[in-house]
């Protein structure tokens, strides 16, 4: 028996160790860090939109309308077609559709997320480990571009969730706190026009966007957006009347516990009329590394842990509503891995 385990034992080793061989090499590895960086260029240029849409693209055409360096639009090509997101036609300069494009394009946010929201710290992991080096202001990270890709993973894997989850009851006044690109607010002011909603963030970059796609979306009139830290929140007129509360994938910034059992507490002195507050956020996985991770989930969980950023388990989320005065009445899964809405009301 005992020989017979141990048989198996070494067979089963093997056998990972095979399959790793065979499904990954430093090639594969390599190319596909490439491979992510010409994502997200081609996500900010809308080619995968165009790609989308139209089912082919013409890079020469595009070239030349848009003023674009041939060559490197060239390569960002190549290296989609490495990995069958797109495929050459035979006729120069035309590309379609690949086998893997209708995956990339629903994800594509996410690297736009990992590339240039956070790309800094991802290139510099290195001396960001060095505690002499985790000083003054360390977490280098694009403000504005971390809005946008949140914005638009949001309007395919979050939004439909939102709409089912909210409708569930009435609202005239709607807070967003870590609003980044107040999209959220602005597809509610543009579907119910009695609404009134503010958006609430810290960081400047992200004001500026949420500022302009306000303007652009001609909601000014319902929607204003504040640069503030929602940690710090006072009771003032314009909170008074606030029905609903929205914090979306900013509560594990609000992190450690004290901080946030604090801060949660608060809201309801800022907020004293609130009805209902959703708070969506994605929870620590606990997953063992494997190749079985989801896309996010390794970047979310590495990128946090360098910033020294704890992000909690659904526990703990549960416990700290529990003691702060927040009742979870339901929990609504979304397309993220590990991320819910939590439907909270005042005790
Ligand atoms: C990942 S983005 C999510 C943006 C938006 N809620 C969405 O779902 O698309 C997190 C946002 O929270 C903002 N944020 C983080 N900590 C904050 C704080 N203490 N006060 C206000 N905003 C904060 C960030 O600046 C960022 O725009």
């Amino acid at each position: 028996m005992l020989v017979l385990s141990f048989f198996w034992g070494q067979y089963f080793c093997n056998k990972i160790f095979i399959k790793n061989i065979m499904n990954y090499s430093t090639n594969t590895i390599f190319n596909s860090t490439i491979a992510a960086y010409a994502v997200s260029a081609a996500c900010e240029l809308e080619f995968l939109d165009e790609l989308q849409h139209n089912g082919t693209i013409n890079i020469t055409n595009i070239c030349d309308n848009r003023n674009l360096h041939k060559p490197s639009i060239i390569s960002i090509f190549d290296a989609l077609c490495c990995f069958d997101i797109c495929i050459a036609t035979e006729n120069p300069g035309i590309f379609k559709q690949g086998s893997l494009f209708s995956d990339i394009y629903r994800n594509k946010g996410f690297f736009l997320w990992l590339v240039r929201g956070y790309g800094t710290i991802m290139q510099n992991l290195a001396s960001v480990v060095k505690n002499e080096n985790r000083t003054g202001n360390f977490i280098q990270r694009n403000g504005e571009y971390v809005a946008i890709a949140s914005q638009q993973q949001g309007s395919c894997m979050v939004e439909p969730y939102f709409d089912s989850i909210l409708n569930e009851s009435s609202f005239t006044k709607v807070v967003d706190l870590g609003c980044g690109s107040a999209e959220r607010l602005i597809n509610l002011a543009k579907k119910f026009p009695s609404v009134r909603g503010i958006g609430i963030d810290i960081n400047p970059e992200a004001v500026k966007v949420a500022q302009k796609a306000i303007l652009v979306a001609g909601v000014e009139s319902q929607i204003k957006v504040i640069q503030a830290d929602m940690r710090k929140l006072e009771q003032q007129t314009d909170f008074i009347d606030v029905d609903t509360l929205l914090c979306f994938f900013s509560g594990h910034d609000l992190w450690p516990w004290e901080n946030c059992l604090h801060i949660m507490r608060n809201f309801h002195t800022a907020f004293p009329n609130v009805k209902r507050f959703l708070l969506c956020d994605t929870y620590r996985s606990g997953t063992v590394p494997s190749s079985d991770i989801p896309t996010f989930t390794l970047g979310f969980e590495l990128i946090h842990s360098f910033m020294g950023q704890y992000i909690p388990s659904i526990t703990e989320w549960m416990a700290l509503f529990a003691e702060s005065g927040w009742k979870c009445v339901q929990r609504q899964d979304i397309e993220v891995s590990f991320s819910t809405i939590f439907d909270l009301r005042p005790e």
